[in-house]
Order: C-alpha cells, then structure tokens, then sequence
C-alpha cells in the first residue's frame, strides 16, 4: 500500500522509512531507522527526484504509481548515485521506459558500472549552472562533489525556491509520518541524530561542504528537500550554521569529551575521578566507554566538544582495540582544531600513550595538552595531584 505526502501544492514525497535496517553503510547503527527520500514533481512534466534503497522499493514503487495518479514519468533525476538511493533506479526505469535519465557525466559512468550496461540513449547529461525547464518550474543544477561521493549533484527550483541537497541537510532516523522538520522539536529532539549523521558520513569532507555552502549562499530558498531525514519550510538558517560551524571543525560548545577504555576498570577509575573534577569545576564532559558506545557516537561528539581526553590501556602492546577504532576513525574524519589530553595504562610496558598520540598527530591544527598521564595498573595514591592538574589547566581554557 501506498504512504505519500504533500510536500507542496505539485510535490510530493514517494520515499519510505526502514526501521529494519541495523547498519547504515554497514558500519553506523540507526536504532531509530532511516528514511530513504524520494520526491515526484506534477508539473506539465513529470519529475521523479532520485529512487531508494533495494529494502524498501515495494513501497516506494507503489508511492510513485499512487501519486503518477496514471500519468507517465518523463524525467529521473539523480542528485547520488549511492546505492542508498540509486538501487532501485532499474527497476524505476524499467516500469517507465519512457522516463528521461537527468544526471552529470561522472553519474552516468556510475550508472554504468553499477548497472552493467549504458544507459547513454536515455540520458540528458547536465553540468554545472545547466537548467531544465518542466512547465512551471525551472530548474538549475548545481554540482556538489564529495557531498558525500564525487558525482553529487544539488537541483534549484528557481520558480518555488526548492532546493534539492542529495545527502546534505539530512539525518537519521525514519519519518514515522512526519515530512517537516516542524513536526519534531527538531534542535532539542533530532540534531543528535543529525549530527551523527554529517559527522560521520560528511565530515570528512567539510572544505566540500563549504565550497558548496559558498555557492548556494544567496539564493532565496523556501524549501530543502535532502535525500533523508525531514524537508525544512522554516528554521532552516539555523540548521545551516549548525553545518557552517561542523564543516569548518569548529567546536559547538567549550567541553569535554571523555572517551576511556578499560579492561578491568583501573582506567576507567582514573576517568571517572578526572570526570568529578572537571564537573566539579563547572566544566561539563560528555563520557563514553568505548567498549559499550559504538565509535559513530563518540566521533559525534568529537566534532560537538572542544576538549577531548582518551584514557587507555595498553593492550598487545598497542592501543586497546576499542580505542584504537575509534582514534583511526576520528582521524580518518578530518577532525582539527581541538585541545587533546590523553591517559595511558600499562602494568608492564605502557605504550597506548605514544600510540594514541601518534594517531592524533596529523590532525589539523591541533594540540595536546601536557605530558600524557601514565597509570601503572591503577592511579597511584601520588598521582591524584597530575589529575589536578589536568583539571585545572582545562577548566581554566573552558571557562576562560
Ligand atoms: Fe544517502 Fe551518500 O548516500
């Protein structure tokens, strides 16, 4: 059966929610679902603004014929080529062998690769500024590489000032019969999830994501419609400083991520003590055991905090396997521009320390604070004074 909703007066969201899904990308939890958007435009043409995820196209090809209402498609326009929204794209394109394919030269070799065979005959290939007029609307193209893959593309509707962002402006979690970011106490409800989302999917690309921010600014917008997650009528320039400020690296709020792991607790103690301290300063810390908080949630957080201190044990001579994870995968997302302590465990040859360090090293920017703290098994009774003065020096930079 059907489930649509009236995005404006000749638009129409055709996506679908999967609650199913365990791993977005096979790697970030999404325990409050995913949406997979899909947008058809009734115009003198018919428009059909990307497809969906192979786990939910019974739904979304039921949602196109209900809202076709009979009509034929005459154009397929693809933002992304991620299979998260182009997997169903045969399967759209063999229901409507009439429909035009709109994409750029780099999707239409994607297409290629993922399908097999050219769909050359069935495209119009666009590039930057080219537009394409469907009877009342206007549209103008404007290409976003690496937000999130190389071949993204974003649509202007210069008539209702629709703006079309692929992945950008989205989040996770399922719809669960909301369309509109009003519909949610968005910034109090879902900005964790958003967050999470443009960390770890865009993150690593934030002087993209500022190049395309730079070319959309000034446009008159009433409307974005991202590929996930809610379709924004209002409040949106708040949303957008949330990106201005993730895609630059700069921190959103002077405090502390935590972030431990331990085997038998002696570090963890050694965390939680550093943790009294600091709140007993004033200085609030966003804590996490990186053997129970999947990585995606802490390298949030690592984008969200100004100070982060990881505490490790060493293990197999290395860094504790948890810690390792979540230190290669805050590398691999660019993160800059933080003040770093770090905390060492070892009963016999401490190394986590130097390890961790040199993971972090080549990040942007960035500076440790102090020599790192090193535990032999536990926190010896003299060494609750280093803590101290740990404490002291960033609550001094914090609540500076
Ligand atoms: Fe939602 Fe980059 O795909």
């Amino acid at each position: 059966m059907y489930c649509t909703r009236k995005v404006q007066k000749d638009l129409f969201w055709v996506g679908a929610d999967d609650r199913r899904l365990v791993c977005f990308e096979g790697v970030y939890g999404v325990p409050d679902g995913v949406s997979y958007n899909s947008y058809l435009l009734l115009d003198e043409k018919t428009v059909l603004f990307d497809t969906v995820d192979k786990a939910v196209y019974a739904t979304f090809l039921e949602n196109v014929a209900h809202a076709l209402d009979g009509r034929k498609l005459d154009y397929l326009v693809v933002h992304h080529m991620e299979p998260d929204h182009a997997a169903t794209q045969e399967l759209l394109l063999s229901r409507y062998p009439e429909a035009k394919i709109v994409c750029n030269a780099k999707e239409l070799a994607m297409m290629k690769q993922f399908l097999g065979y050219d769909v050359s005959e069935r495209a119009i290939v666009v590039k930057e500024g080219d537009g394409l007029s469907t009877g009342r609307h206007s549209f103008r193209f404007v290409m976003a590489p690496m937000v999130h893959w190389p071949e993204v593309m974003m649509s202007y509707d210069e008539t209702d000032k629709i703006l079309f962002t692929a992945d950008a402006f989205g989040t996770f979690g399922a719809l669960n019969g909301r369309l509109f970011a009003d519909e949610t106490d968005f910034f109090t409800r879902e900005l964790d999830e958003a967050r999470r989302y443009y960390t770890n999917i865009v993150g690593k690309y934030g002087p993209q994501v500022q190049a395309v921010l730079k070319k959309l600014a000034g446009l008159e917008i009433a409307l974005v419609c991202p590929l996930h997650g809610f379709v924004w009528r209002s409040r949106f320039e708040e949303y957008l400083e949330k990106y201005r400020l993730w895609s630059s690296y700069a921190p959103e709020e002077k405090s502390v991520l935590l972030a431990y792991a331990s085997v038998y607790g002696h570090t963890e103690n050694a965390a939680n003590i550093l943790a009294c301290k600091l709140q007993e300063k004033g200085v609030h810390v966003r804590m996490y055991d990186t053997s129970v908080t999947p990585a995606s949630y802490i390298v949030s957080d690592a984008f969200r905090c100004s100070h982060l201190v990881f505490a490790a044990t060493t293990y197999n001579a290395g860094v504790f396997v948890t810690m390792e994870s979540l230190l290669h995968d805050i590398a691999a997302h660019n993160l800059q521009g933080r003040r770093i302590a770090l905390i060492e465990n070892g009963s016999w040859a401490p190394t986590s320390g130097k390890q961790m360090k040199e993971m972090l090293a080549g990040l942007k920017n960035t500076e440790f604070i102090g020599e790192t703290l090193t535990l032999k098994s536990a926190l010896a009774n003299d060494q609750e004074t280093q803590l101290d003065v740990l404490a002291d020096t960033i609550a001094a930079e914090i609540l500076a």
